[in-house]
């Protein structure tokens, strides 16, 4: 069945700790936190004190997502809040062989290493590093802000992407970010999407419950 991970933003971070405990009560599988800082995106959001408050006061497993450039520093704080996933970013490493070291640190602490591409980054340069990833998140919006408009490319990205995993025998999960809404999620899902990133879509739900419900029934139809 679809997984559906909502997101942190802005907008919902005052809110944050009930936000997570609604989502949580209503079916959501994980919470998907947008940690930003100012320079690999322009935004900065998320803070580590933030999510230790939430980690407090729910048991929603966390998948921490960091869109920042010191991604090695950023692994040994955020490991804190005792994530279960945590994704990398492939452009932020300017010396790509410190990816296998950041995914090998991320599994050291018992965590899930995620490794994620932009939407302009070739799916292909991914290769060498899938036998040391659980998860590829496949960014359908220019990093940065919740609220953008979902790219089309991405439907083939992530079904190149899928085969590629099945003919190899990977064990990896394809998450997909940025503008996943009711119209286009279930021909994601179609295309190999395992776990469902909506910011928007479900922060402004008329009934957050009855909306996360309605998506897991609907896929669910489906295989
Ligand atoms: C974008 C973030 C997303 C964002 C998704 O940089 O990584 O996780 O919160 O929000 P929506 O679903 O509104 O595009
Ligand atoms: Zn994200």
């Amino acid at each position: 069945m679809i997984k559906i991970a909502p997101s942190t933003n802005p907008e919902n971070e005052d809110v944050l700790v009930n936000y997570v405990k609604e989502c949580e009560q209503s079916g959501a599988d994980f919470m998907h936190c947008d940690v930003m800082d100012g320079s690999f995106v322009p935004a900065k959001c998320l803070s580590l004190q933030k999510l230790l408050e939430v980690n407090q006061n729910s048991t929603i497993a966390l998948d921490v997502h960091l869109m920042v450039s010191d991604p090695l520093v950023q692994i040994e704080r955020y490991k804190a809040c005792r994530p279960t996933i945590i994704t990398i970013h492939y452009e932020s490493f300017e010396n790509k062989n410190n990816i296998y070291y950041a995914l090998e640190q991320i599994h050291k602490h018992k965590i899930l290493a995620g490794i994620s591409i932009k939407p302009n980054t070739d799916w292909r340069v991914l290769k060498p590093y899938l036998p040391y990833c659980d998860l590829v998140l496949i960014m359908s919006v220019e990093p940065g802000k919740s609220g953008q408009k979902f790219i089309e490319e991405t439907y083939q990205k992530l079904n190149d992407l899928k085969n590629y995993i099945l003919d190899n025998n990977y064990n990896i999960k394809l998450e997909v970010d940025g503008g996943v809404n009711a119209e286009n999620f279930l021909r994601l899902y179609k295309n190999g999407m395992d776990i469902a990133v909506m910011g928007n879509a479900i922060y402004k739900a008329q009934n957050r419950e009855a909306f996360i419900k309605k998506v897991k029934e609907i896929s669910s139809n489906v295989k």
